[in-house]
């Protein structure tokens, strides 16, 4: 008997995307600001165990750029991407404000929604031709991201990851998976998928589960969601993970 999809009971279509990508464009500032209250310890030091000198690397939902001017700092060429320009505004505005790495090590910004546009049957030079590249990348970071995406928005942005990284390459997510999911207050969209969800939809696009953290408390009050981050391996579990 085949096992019924794990679907969270939070759904929502393309309207959810929308009206969320609106709600971060209308509060960029704020949530910019909030933001940088945050130095992610566990996270940073997951990184840098894992993404090497040279590494390509794409972030997805990257906001300011907190994440990705990290990565450039340890030496990571990072195209960091969001669907927010208000979002990748903020992320300018650090940019210039902090200068903290070498003019060759800064990332590059661009705008991209999730999911992403492409023939997914056109397979990898597609998927990268969205991104204006040709090399494929060495790592796919999503921090905070996923969880704003409906199960069928989810589905087509792990296949495009999947289709964008090199083999053995990893995908970094970091995700609530104890949200109590649907929409908050601001108008922003939450998932409520568990990690086994995110499992079930990164391993059909062979991308298998290597590491999942031990849970974090993050998030306002009212909804208290338990963060992991997962890292999860294309092709194959032997590498570097
Ligand atoms: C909670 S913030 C996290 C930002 C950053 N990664 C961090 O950890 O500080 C979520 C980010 O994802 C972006 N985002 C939300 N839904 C998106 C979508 N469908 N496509 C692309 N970006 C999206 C938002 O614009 C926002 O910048």
């Amino acid at each position: 008997m085949t096992k019924a999809p794990l679907k969270g009971k939070a759904s929502g279509g393309a309207a959810v995307t929308d009206t969320t990508l609106a709600t971060y464009d209308a509060r960029a500032s704020r949530y910019a600001a909030r933001y940088d209250e945050v130095v992610p310890a566990r996270l940073q030091a997951l990184l840098r165990a894992r993404i090497t000198p040279g590494d390509h690397v794409l972030e997805l939902g990257c906001g300011t750029g907190r994440d990705a001017r990290f990565l450039a700092s340890i030496g990571a060429k990072v195209l960091a991407t969001d669907g927010s320009a208000w979002m990748l505004r903020e992320a300018e505005i650090r940019e210039i404000r902090e200068r903290t790495s070498e003019p060759e090590r800064r990332p590059t910004y661009r705008q991209l929604a999730l999911p992403p546009e492409w023939e997914e049957d056109r397979g990898r030079a597609a998927a990268l031709a969205v991104l204006g590249v040709t090399e494929p990348f060495d790592a796919v970071v999503a921090v905070g991201v996923l969880q704003h995406l409906s199960w069928e928005a989810l589905r087509p942005t792990a296949a495009f990851a999947a289709a964008v990284l090199k083999h053995n390459g990893i995908l970094i997510a970091s995700v609530p998976t104890k949200h109590p999911g649907a929409k908050t207050s601001d108008g922003r969209w939450y998932s409520d998928l568990p990690v086994e969800g995110y499992e079930e939809v990164f391993g059909a696009v062979s991308l298998r589960t290597a590491y999942v953290s031990e849970p974090e408390l993050e998030g306002p009050k009212e909804t208290p969601a338990e963060w992991r981050t997962v890292v999860f391996a294309k092709d194959s579990l032997v590498g570097r993970h």
